[in-house]
């Protein structure tokens, strides 16, 4: 069985991810995983000493960094900060993993690239981030493929999940507070449920995989259509949903306009991708409104 720490366990994908890896089975016991959860009150990874000494009190076979400044515009606002935690933080971790010979798996983002493909990116394309948060997740690549031999580089976007603030939670609020919603439109991506993607997470690991994949829910749409498909699917088609550009949202950090990632490369190495964007969407809805566990 091996040993994995999650570092940021307590974010967003964290809390859906121990959950995840915690129930994984496998033939002999060898798809199981013996899981560490830690967030900033056990490690702070831009403290270097620190993180290398705490990585090497526990020994772990894998270590996996979701530690981030996840703030976009926040980011833009403070850059010594995004590169403090997103870029150096990630050297650090790494450093930590390698003196105990730990595989590393780092999650980044579609943000790495400038949106001018006009077609799905692949795992290959030349990244070109447009924003501060995109230019330190990248630095935090190439430290990590600078650093440790035996990593996994998970690229995702637009995350939504039960444990953190997140676009669906804000139109569900944002619906009942107001009767009409101005949403950007001419951003596409692919939502993404945090527990898909813990699922492809604990796979990739379960098969010892190694380089960059791409791993979002299949299919893509606009913050628009997004907004749209989460008021329909929870009957409140009276909220009146009005498109807007992302020039007059006039946000601090530039976006990219079309960051759809490519996961052919997910499915050659797992046998499966992630499922549809709306059918993950339709079961998330209903596991709010249940209660029901995530994880059977
Ligand atoms: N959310 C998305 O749409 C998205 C898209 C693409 C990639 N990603 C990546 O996926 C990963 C997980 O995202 P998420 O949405 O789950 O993020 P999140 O909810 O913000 O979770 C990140 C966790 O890391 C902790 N943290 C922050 N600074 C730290 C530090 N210096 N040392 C240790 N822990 C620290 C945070 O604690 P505090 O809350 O107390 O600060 C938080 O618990 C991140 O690496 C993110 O860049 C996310």
């Amino acid at each position: 069985m091996k040993r994995v720490l999650v570092i940021g366990a307590k974010g967003m994908l964290g809390r859906d991810l121990l959950e995840v890896l915690r129930s994984a089975r496998g033939e002999n016991r060898q798809g199981e995983f013996e899981v560490i959860g830690w967030d900033l009150q056990e490690i702070d990874i831009r403290q270097e000493a620190g993180t290398l000494s705490k990585i090497e009190g526990v020994r772990p076979d894998i270590v996996i960094n979701l530690a981030a400044y996840t703030d976009v515009d926040g980011c833009e606002k403070n850059r010594d900060e995004a590169l403090r935690v997103n870029a150096e933080g990630m050297k650090h971790v790494a450093r930590g993993a390698r003196a105990v010979s730990a595989k590393i798996v780092y999650l980044s983002t579609d943000y790495v690239f400038d949106g001018k493909k006009g077609e799905p990116y692949l795992e290959t394309d030349s990244p070109n981030p447009l924003n501060v948060y995109g230019q330190s997740k990248l630095k935090g690549e190439e430290y990590l493929q600078q650093w440790a031999e035996d990593h996994l580089i998970i690229r995702t976007q637009w995350l939504y999940g039960r444990h953190g603030r997140n676009f669906v939670s804000s139109i569900l609020r944002l619906a009942k507070e107001k009767p009409d919603l101005s949403i950007v439109d001419d951003q596409t991506g692919s939502p993404t449920y945090t527990v898909d993607l813990s699922r492809a997470i604990a796979a990739l690991l379960q098969h010892g995989s190694r380089g960059t994949f791409h791993a979002v829910n299949q299919g893509a749409c606009t913050w628009y259509t997004f907004a749209r498909s989460i008021l329909t699917a929870s009957r409140m088609e009276n909220v009146t949903v009005t498109p807007i550009s992302s020039e007059r949202l006039g946000r601090p950090a530039v976006r990219p306009s079309y960051s759809v990632l490519d996961t052919q490369k997910l499915r050659q190495e797992i046998g499966s991708e992630l499922r549809p964007w709306s059918e993950a969407l339709r079961d998330y809805l209903n596991v709010l409104q249940s209660n029901r566990p995530v994880v059977p």
